[in-house]
């Protein structure tokens, strides 16, 4: 399951679960283009990737802009030559009400930045991985984009959404030598997660819902989106890998 040399573009980059992908390929000698709206963490985490040997950069970018995203492609190409590989990974939970009470403005954040974001990255990476005639990228869903979700209404139909994107793009594209698969992850102990834990009453919520007991720590789903990225996985197309120990299994 190797990522050796291949050049790979990871959004969310900065933290949790795309940072442990960062870490992951990085180690398995991966070339990388992290990119992530946090500056500060970004560029720690390049210098910290750097400094450990890997070939490394970091490209500021807000997810929901069209322009950061083809310059994102665009970089990919000019310091790797090409881009082999994408985690579409820079998510938000986005705040907790009713569908009743949930406010349009809060609607439209989590829907740029969960989903607009990733037809973003299909479209333009795409286009650059069906020009050199190979490819895979991994879409990070969630649970949440198989059941509903109460009091989440936007995440729960961003990340159904992503479903909707990787499985047109894989029905458009059957020939292209291009793999786009999706990743389902469960509860993982990340600063997303911790943020929303901090609610002693969503803390005992989650945890009461995890059958096997545990939270996901970041790194076992980076497993799984990377070994969608690599060789070994090359007749997996169009696929939904639910990542939770069984949880939905119910
Ligand atoms: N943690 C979980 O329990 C869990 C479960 C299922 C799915 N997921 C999904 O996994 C993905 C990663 O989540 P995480 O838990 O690692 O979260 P996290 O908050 O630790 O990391 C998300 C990263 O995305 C970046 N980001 C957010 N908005 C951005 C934007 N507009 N442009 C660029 N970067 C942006 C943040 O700066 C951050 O570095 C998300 O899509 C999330 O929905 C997480």
């Amino acid at each position: 399951m190797s990522l050796a040399g291949k050049s790979v573009m990871i959004t969310g980059a900065a933290s949790g679960i795309g940072a442990a992908c960062a870490h992951k390929a990085a180690a398995d000698g991966a070339r990388l283009l992290l990119c992530d709206m946090d500056v500060e963490r970004g560029e720690a985490l390049r210098q910290e990737l750097a400094s450990k040997g890997a070939d490394c950069y970091f490209h500021v970018c807000n997810v929901t802009a069209e322009e950061d995203i083809e310059t994102a492609v665009r970089k990919a190409n000019k310091y790797f030559g090409r881009l082999d590989c994408a985690v579409n990974n820079a998510g938000i939970t986005g705040p907790a009400a009713a569908i009743e009470s949930y406010r349009l403005e809060d609607w439209n954040q989590v829907i740029a930045t969960n989903l607009t974001s990733v037809f973003l990255c299909v479209k333009h990476q795409l286009a650059a991985m069906k020009a050199q005639g190979s490819g895979a990228i991994v879409n990070v869903a969630s649970g949440a984009g198989l059941i509903g979700t109460p009091n989440l209404v936007a995440y729960c139909a961003s990340k159904h959404g992503v479903l909707g994107i990787t499985k047109t793009a894989v029905a458009e594209n059957p020939r292209s030598g291009v793999r786009i698969n999706a990743v389902l992850p469960g509860s993982t102990r990340t600063p997303m997660l911790e943020q929303s834990m901090a609610n002693p009453e969503v803390e005992k919520m989650i945890l009461g819902s995890i059958p096997c007991g545990r939270l996901a720590e970041p790194e076992e789903i980076a497993d799984a989106i990377l070994w969608l990225c690599s060789d070994a996985a090359g007749y997996v197309n169009g696929q939904s890998l639910v990542v939770d120990n069984g949880g939905l299994s119910r």
